[in-house]
């Protein structure tokens, strides 16, 4: 298996590397010996950042972006690819801390753990372009950006909107029980309704799903209404727009 190095040991980090590790030789790379220690015994390669050459080697960036200044100056040598997890970190950014024939931003999220991560991502150039959408799929579903600028509105869909969803599915499972559910079955039929709608909406647009649910004069769409009355639809606007702003 090809040798592929996270550089951080993180929720993200650990994310990725449980969903590239069938496929590739994971190093972690980091800072804290306890927290690799922690990697090694799920089965990890793990490295501290000064036993860690950067020459040639294909490298995640997966630590915190205020970090990128004082982790480059670990570093020796130039990548061979340096794709980037790094919120609001664009190729300028990257270009002055490390040396790279190719840099990538992407976007994953958590679910990467289970190989199901949304990924935007955008490539500074071509070079192992087909190797680095290998890297990409590995952990999940890849979408290329037209250009970095893009990158904002799609994180805040495939980064941030996960958690928008957990608070839905929480107040869904929250009203259950307000009307009587135990709450383990009100969790649980939740947790199915997001499967049940998953498949929906990989066959229609959400406008017809909600349009063949609402029957005339029904209980659906008299729900529907008070979350209209709530605003709710706006409320997303401006949290995807809030999460898309530097
Ligand atoms: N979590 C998400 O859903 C998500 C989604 C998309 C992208 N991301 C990106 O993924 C990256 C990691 O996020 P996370 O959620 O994994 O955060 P996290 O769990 O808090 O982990 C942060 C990592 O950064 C390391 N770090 C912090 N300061 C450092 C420094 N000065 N020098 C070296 N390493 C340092 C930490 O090292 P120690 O372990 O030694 O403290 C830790 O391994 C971020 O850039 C974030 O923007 C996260």
């Amino acid at each position: 298996m090809k040798p592929l190095y996270i550089l951080g040991s993180g929720t993200m980090a650990g994310a990725l590397g449980c969903g590239l590790k069938d496929n590739y030789e994971v190093f972690i790379v980091g800072r804290n010996a306890k927290k690799l220690a922690e990697f090694k015994q799920k089965g990890f390669q793990t490295l501290l950042y000064d036993e860690f050459k950067a020459e040639n080697k294909d490298i995640i960036l997966a630590f915190k972006p205020y970090a990128l200044d004082e982790v480059a100056q670990r570093l020796t040598g130039k990548a061979r690819v340096i794709i980037s997890v790094l919120a609001n970190k664009d190729f300028k950014d990257l270009q002055a801390a490390f040396k790279a024939q190719n840099f990538v931003l992407a976007m994953p999220n958590t679910a990467a753990f289970y190989k199901a991560s949304t990924t935007p991502f955008v490539c500074e150039n071509e070079n192992y372009k087909d190797e680095i959408l290998a890297i990409l799929q590995a952990f999940g579903k890849a979408f290329e950006l037209e250009n970095a600028r893009l990158m904002s509105a799609a994180m805040a869909i495939s980064g941030c909107a996960p958690a928008f969803l957990a608070v839905v599915a929480e107040s869904i499972a929250n009203g259950g029980v307000y009307e009587g559910l135990k709450r383990e079955l009100s969790l649980s039929l939740t947790q199915s309704l997001f499967e049940s709608f998953t498949k929906l909406l990989e066959h229609e647009h959400p406008a017809i799903i909600k349009e063949k649910i609402c029957s005339p004069g029904g209980v659906t769409i008299k729900g529907v209404k008070i979350l209209e009355d709530n605003a709710v639809r706006s409320a997303f606007y401006q949290a995807i727009s809030t999460s898309a702003t530097r």
